[in-house]
């Protein structure tokens, strides 16, 4: 009887410890961690990993390993953006990838919370500092006469090589359009793939993933930053959610079969955990010495809440029934 009791009494911390470790913790990072928005790419002459990261100019961090030593480079677009808009010198949301033998950083020029955005791009066949030629506009831009905000740029190649690059940010949430085979100019409208209709929590800093007959769109749902001078309530901070079609553009369900543009869906890929708070801005790439890797900015409690504070954090992925969770 008493061992019964004992093991009743057992149960409820086994299942209070099983949810506190639903996420693993971020992967090890050593040297300069900071992070906001980082888009990471392993060269693939050498495997040398480099990371960029929103803000400024767009830095470049480098390191022989993912788990760093990470070491500041310099500022990929030191000049500022060549497209004359409001926030030219400070630059978001980069996105690098590789298109034939060119490396390609998609940024974003706005200003925070302002509709005037343009996605621009500048080209690199090493992605080393002093190497970006910027190149301006994509085509990719918006005002306040359209239905969406042009920033958060990715682009996706679909299985038969065409791109497309995925973008947006509250207003009309996460928006597609057809690029051209360079994948440096929009040929196309615009067209929404993902919506929240609830609340005033917004989707952006968009990202897609192939894998195995499936694009998995993910995206950041919530509030983004200034945790320390005002805490969103509990669960309205950045965390992820993924969505998945057998085609680049959709339609995106959820887990439950919910669509992600009509109904709300979304399947939870990283939420607040432990002092592990507020992660977004994440990307999903296929490392060679680690598998499928997924990354994300996050603030760490016991450090501080301030944008300033924000880490790199990365997990290896673990796929079950086609879905991704780390
Ligand atoms: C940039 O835009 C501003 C404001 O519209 C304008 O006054 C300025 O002449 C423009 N500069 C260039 C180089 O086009
Ligand atoms: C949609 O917004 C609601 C309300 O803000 C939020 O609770 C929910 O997590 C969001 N869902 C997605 C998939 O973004």
């Amino acid at each position: 009887m008493k061992f019964w009791s004992f093991l009743r009494a057992l149960v409820p911390i086994a299942l209070l410890a099983t949810e506190a470790s639903a996420y693993a913790d971020p992967g090890a990072c050593s040297g300069q961690c900071w992070s906001h928005d980082p888009s990471v790419v392993k060269r693939t002459s050498d495997g040398v990993y480099f990371r960029f990261e929103t803000g400024s100019l767009i830095g470049i961090w480098k390191a022989s390993a993912l788990t760093g030593p990470w070491v500041y480079q310099g500022a990929a677009i030191p000049k500022g953006s060549i497209i004359n808009l409001t926030g030219k010198d400070d630059l978001w949301a980069p996105d690098v990838q590789k298109v034939g033998d060119n490396y390609i950083l998609y940024y974003t020029v706005s200003s925070f919370g302002s509709q005037n955005s343009a996605i621009g791009y500048a080209t690199s066949t090493t992605m080393e500092y002093g190497s970006w030629t910027d190149h301006g506009a994509t085509g990719v831009a918006s005002d306040s006469s359209k239905t969406y905000n042009a920033i958060d740029a990715n682009l996706i190649s679909d299985t038969s090589g065409n791109y497309y690059l995925n973008f947006g940010s509250f207003w009309g949430d996460i928006y597609q359009v057809k690029m051209n085979s360079a994948g440096t100019a929009s040929s196309g409208t615009p067209y929404q793939i993902a919506f929240n209709s609830t609340g005033s929590q917004a989707l952006e800093g968009s990202y897609m993933y192939y894998r195995s007959g499936y694009y998995y769109l993910m995206f950041s749902s919530g509030i983004c930053c200034g945790y320390n001078t005002a805490l969103p309530a509990q669960g309205e901070e950045y965390k992820v959610f993924v969505c998945r079609s057998t085609s680049v553009s959709g339609p995106f369900v959820d887990k439950a079969g919910k669509s992600c543009t009509t109904q709300n869906g979304g399947t939870l890929l990283l939420s607040s955990h432990g002092n592990i708070y507020g992660g977004g801005g994440q990307g999903m790439y296929a490392d060679s010495s680690h598998g499928t890797v997924f990354y994300y900015h996050y603030a760490d409690k016991t450090v501080g809440l301030a944008d300033a504070n924000y880490k790199f954090g990365w997990n290896v992925v673990t796929w079950t029934s086609g879905w991704p969770s780390i």
